[in-house]
């Protein structure tokens, strides 16, 4: 794990943004994992600039989000897929075929994951994977004990998540109790991870992913296990690590060409 402490979410956002750029640069058709939520909201505001402003172009870039809310259409004000073509794809020239989001409709939900899961192998597997992580420590909506070798499938959401979540809806009894998220053992599969978190409010979920032990009680710890993931936080997020002062002197001691 790389540990990126940054004085600000913007800071972090701008250097998430830099690593997906040049991915992008060296395979125009990378494979992208994306990720709701208000954490990534920086980094897509960044991605959106370096297109208009320095062409960076997604004519050919595949994604495909990481969860979705059963039974909110397509269109719906709290889904997903409205979240994402508001707030990055129809700021882009991406094509509509290759954006891959969960249908939270979808009548058949168990061959609905499969196909997804397929869909991702014949696209060649992730390149990158944009990450949060909720206040449970839950990549993607993996909840506390999900397997870390679970695939894209249905979970009931906790408690805690849909209070987190509530914010964005009227009220929490609009929140929806499932959803459809990929697994822990597809964000696994995933070249590249790349977790975001600011605030306070992320810091114990931070400490135990990154400081604590690999442990169901925990999804984001499994990232340990993983070869490539890069952690990128503000202060605030990173106030309770205990080897920040290590991480810190890895991140000032970077030779030039392995800096972002
Ligand atoms: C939701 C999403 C996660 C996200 C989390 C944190 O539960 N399914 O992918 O990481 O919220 O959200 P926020 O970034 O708003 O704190």
């Amino acid at each position: 794990m790389e540990i990126v402490i940054q004085k600000s979410a913007e800071e972090a956002a701008r250097i998430g943004a830099r690593i997906v750029a040049r991915q992008i640069q060296r395979k125009p058709n990378t494979v992208l994992g994306l990720a709701t939520g208000s954490t990534p909201l920086g980094l897509y505001r960044e991605l959106i600039r370096l297109h208009r402003e320095e062409g960076l172009d997604f004519s050919k870039v595949r994604t495909f989000n990481l969860d979705e809310y059963i039974g909110l259409s397509f269109d719906h004000p709290m889904s997903y897929h409205h979240f994402m073509w508001e707030n990055l794809f129809r700021h882009l020239n991406i094509a509509k075929k290759n954006v891959h989001i969960p249908d939270g409709l979808a009548k058949d939900v168990p061959a609905f994951c499969e196909r997804y899961e397929k869909d991702m192998k014949k696209a060649g597997g992730i390149d990158i994977q944009v990450l949060g992580i909720g206040s449970d420590g839950h990549i993607g909506f993996n909840e506390p004990t999900s397997s870390f070798s679970s695939r894209t499938r249905i979970k009931t959401l906790d408690g805690q998540t849909r209070k987190d979540n509530a914010r964005f809806f009227k009220s929490i009894t609009e929140v929806p109790h499932h959803c459809i998220t990929m697994g822990i053992g597809t964000i696994l599969e995933s070249r590249t991870c790349l977790l975001f978190a600011f605030g306070k409010g992320k810091a114990e979920a931070i400490r135990e992913s990154v400081e604590g032990p690999m442990a169901a009680m925990c999804p984001a710890s499994v990232l340990q296990w993983h070869r490539d993931t890069r952690v990128l936080l503000d202060e605030a997020a990173a106030s309770k690590l205990k080897k920040r002062a290590y991480y810190r002197s890895v991140y000032a001691g970077k030779p030039a060409w392995q800096q972002y």
